[in-house]
Order: structure tokens, then sequence, then C-alpha cells
């Protein structure tokens, strides 16, 4: 079994960012900018976000945090979401999920300008990645699809079988494979007989949030496998995919942590450099 090492390659992605970030700082004189909105003080939002900043910088990117307290108006950060759109030295913007209860997701979402939509979810950018226009697209599905194509270039005919129907992860990902000519099933927790709609997949992508589910039973002999999940269990942090039995019969599988991880945060850089790029033309 071939472990996919997500540490190692977003670190060879970032290394690649980090040139591409000189280049473009020689040639225009400018420095692709990220902020970051942060409302709240959810630990793991924080601790998201921080790693966001760290990595930005460690390529040379201008990295901004902006932090509201958790009771904060819905206004007010609209108001500085126009404010962003407005300024020419930030190229994507991005506000941390989840948002307290008062403030409005969706309405956020929509008034980010979508050429500076990092996270791919404003509904422009969503209804080009499934037309199959040029879009950002969310960093989760794009870390896992780079992933993918590392493993196997050629991806034409492969059935690939998606664990999740989120708008984050499971439907961009399905897109994504679609882009590749795969022949893609979505599934979720609702589907009758997941176990042999997932023997079927030569590729497995399991996004749904419950640990350890897909079993090696589950897999066809020689499938590649990515795990998405993050469950937080007695025994630790565990995926949605039993590692080690899975590891005896799949060709790939990537870790948990160690795998979709930290190529979520190198895509993340990646989208913001697309987004500076974006505002040249
Ligand atoms: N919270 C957890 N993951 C994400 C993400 O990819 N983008 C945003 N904006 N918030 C998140």
């Amino acid at each position: 079994m071939n472990l996919i090492d997500g540490k190692k390659i977003a670190a060879e992605l970032r290394n690649e960012l980090k040139v591409e970030v000189d280049e473009i700082k020689k040639k225009f004189k400018k420095v692709p900018g990220l902020t970051v909105i942060l409302i709240g003080d959810l630990t793991p939002s924080q601790i998201y976000v921080r790693n966001k900043e760290k990595s930005a910088k460690e390529i040379g990117l201008k990295s901004e945090i902006i932090k509201y307290p958790e009771d904060i108006q819905e206004i007010s950060v609209l108001n500085k979401i126009d404010e962003l759109n407005k300024d020419e030295t930030v190229s994507g913007i991005l506000v941390q999920l989840p948002l307290p209860d008062h403030i409005d997701k969706q309405k956020i979402i929509e008034r980010i300008n979508p050429d500076k939509d990092v996270d791919g979810f404003h509904p422009y950018n969503v209804g080009n990645l499934s037309s199959g226009y040029e879009s950002s697209v969310p960093c989760t599905p794009l870390g896992c699809y780079l992933l993918i194509k590392r493993t196997e270039p050629n991806l034409s005919g492969k059935k690939a079988i998606v664990i999740g129907r989120s708008n984050l992860n499971g439907k961009p990902m399905a897109q994504l494979l679609l882009k590749e000519n795969c022949t893609v099933t979505i599934t979720h927790s609702k589907t009758k007989d997941l176990k042999n709609e997932c023997l079927k997949g030569d590729i497995v992508i399991a996004a749904v949030g419950i640990p350890e589910l897909v079993k090696a039973d589950w897999i066809k002999k020689d499938a590649i496998v990515i795990d998405v999940g993050i469950n937080k269990t007695d025994k630790g942090i565990v995926g949605d995919v039993a590692f080690e039995e899975v590891s005896k019969v799949a060709k790939a599988l990537t870790p948990v942590p160690g795998g979709v991880g930290p190529m979520t945060i190198a895509c993340l850089l990646k989208n913001t450099i697309e987004c500076f790029k974006r505002s040249l033309k």
C-alpha cells in the first residue's frame, strides 16, 4: 500500500507557491494578501486561523486576521467585507466558519466579491465549478483532488464514490472528479447499502464525519482511498476510514492526521495567489 503523505506533498506545494510569490513580487512590485475574519472565540477556529496566517506568512504573502467578539452585529461584518472588497492590497477574503447563530452565513458568503472568494463558497464560484468554467475551488476538495492526481494522473473512466454531500466537501469534490471524466456517485448517510456502493469505487473519498465508518470489506482491491474525516474519539483523532484494515486492501490511502489536512491550508495559499492573478486580468 502506498501511503499518501499529505504533509510532504503540502510542503512541496508550499515551496512551489513561495517561488511563485517571489516572482510576483519581483515582476509586479505587489504582494498578494489574505485577510481572514474570525468571529467569536471557538478554540478550533482560532487554531485553524492561526495556522492559516502562519503558512501564508511563510510563503511571503501578506496576511491579516480581523477578530470580532461573538456578539458583533451582522451589519458590521458586512460593512467590513465591503471595505475589503474595495481594498486593492487584499487579494483573498475568508470568513472562518462556523458563525454565531445571529449571523446569516449565506448573506456573508454572498457579500464577498467572487473574485476574492478564496473559499470558493460564493454561488457564482459554485455555479462556475459545476459548469466546468474557471472558478475558485473549495480548499479541502481541491487538496484531495491534487493528492488523487499525484497517485493516478489519468482518472478518465474511473468510478469514484464520494461519501458525504456537503457544500464544503462532497459536492465540489464530485464536480472536480466529473471534470476529469470519472463516473461519480455521491452517497451520504441515508444511502441504502453504502457498503456495496463503496465496493464499486476505483476511488473512494470519505467526507461524512463518522469515525472509521469505511471498513476493509467496503473497499475494492487496489482502490485509492482519501480520508477527509477528523473525528475526536476516546483513542484520539481518527478519520472516516478504518486505517489499519483498509491499508491492507487499498492501493493508496491518506493517513489522519497528515493526509488531507495539510493540503487544505496549502490550497488556501494557492487560491489566494490565483485570486491575485485574476485581479491582474
Ligand atoms: N471552517 C472549517 N473549514 C473551513 C473552510 O474551509 N473555510 C472556512 N471559511 N471556514 C472553515
